[in-house]
């Protein structure tokens, strides 16, 4: 059982949980800790200070001080990080994953946490923390999943359990990832394409007028287009977490693979390093004039 102001430890400490652990803050959370990866970059160490957080030393020393850990890494690297918390898990803490790893990553992970008397929650985050904060609508199931929903609900999260173990409720997000990430990699495919043969998409009102399928090119899309920019690496290897788990079910994972490619195209250049994690104020087009800088620099084609 953790405490009603539990002593909360994010690993991994990128966008999700700088905007997670700013909320819950203000939200009246005492103790926030984090672990990154060992050597902190200047957009760690000043979103951490923004956020009053302070940074462990070592994944150890960090389970040892918190009551709910929380894992926040890349979804390819939830198991792993999992199982190497699990060492200093003791059974008077929680670990929360809210990795978009994949149903069956989501299971492992639980086994090796309940198997030192630990609970586990499954989160499926449904919305974006950098817009909603620790208000952003979170699928949870797992052993873990009530007492997580009776104890952060208090603090404004916005909790929905999903009856069930571990791995419910990453089912439903990796449906939802199936439509979103193919949809950013489609939408990648379609700026990069249009900036080549020099059309300005903003220029041409069938392209951004309202269909049934919303505002195709601005607002969310836009939006979409940078987040998706931004953090390519991790999107593109998330999708190939989604393929893995579609070919479980025996769906063969056609479009998926091809997004998981095309953001793979789009994670060369570095656009989280370049724009320092945020996105530009001036839009999608900043990217495409990087992408044109740093291709002439690195000799990278676009294509
Ligand atoms: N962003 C969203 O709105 C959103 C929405 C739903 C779900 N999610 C999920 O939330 C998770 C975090 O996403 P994010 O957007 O916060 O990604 P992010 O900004 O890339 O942050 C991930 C952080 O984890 C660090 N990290 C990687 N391996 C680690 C390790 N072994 N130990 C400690 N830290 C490690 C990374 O460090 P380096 O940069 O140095 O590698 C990075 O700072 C992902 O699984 C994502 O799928 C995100």
């Amino acid at each position: 059982m953790i405490s009603e102001n539990p002593k909360i430890g994010f690993i991994g400490f990128g966008e999700v949980a700088y905007y997670l652990s700013k909320g819950l803050k203000g939200a009246g959370i005492k103790q926030i800790k984090a672990v990154d990866q060992p050597i902190y970059s200047e957009i760690v160490r000043n979103r951490a200070r923004d956020a009053e957080v302070e940074l462990a030393l070592t994944l150890e020393e960090l389970v040892m001080r918190s009551e709910l850990l929380i894992s926040a890494v890349w979804g390819n690297l939830s198991l792993e990080v999992a199982r190497e918390a699990a060492h200093f898990m003791t059974s008077d803490k929680m670990f929360a994953d809210l990795n978009n790893s994949s149903p069956r990553a989501k299971k492992l992970a639980a086994e090796a946490i309940n198997a030192k008397g630990a609970k586990f929650i499954d989160i499926g985050l449904m919305a974006i923390p950098k817009e909603e904060g620790h208000k952003a609508l979170m699928y949870v199931s797992g052993d873990g999943a009530e007492e997580f929903k009776a104890i952060m609900s208090k603090y404004g999260m916005n909790i929905q359990i999903v009856p069930g173990e571990a791995g419910k409720a990453m089912t439903i997000k990796t449906l939802w990832s199936i439509h979103t990430k193919g949809t950013q990699a489609l939408l990648w495919e379609l700026v990069l394409a249009a900036h080549k043969v020099g059309v300005d998409l903003s220029a041409h009102e069938p392209l951004i007028q309202k269909t049934a399928m919303g505002d195709l090119v601005f607002s969310i899309p836009q939006w979409l287009v940078m987040h998706a920019g931004l953090h390519a690496e991790r999107k593109s290897n998330e999708l190939r977490e989604i393929a893995e788990a579609m070919r479980e079910w025996g769906i063969e994972p056609i479009v998926i693979e091809a997004a998981a490619k095309r953001l793979e195209s789009v994670a060369k250049y570095s656009l989280k390093d370049y724009f320092k994690a945020e996105m530009p104020a001036e839009g999608y087009q900043a990217m495409l004039k990087a992408i044109d800088k740093i291709s002439k620099e690195a000799e990278i084609s676009v294509r």
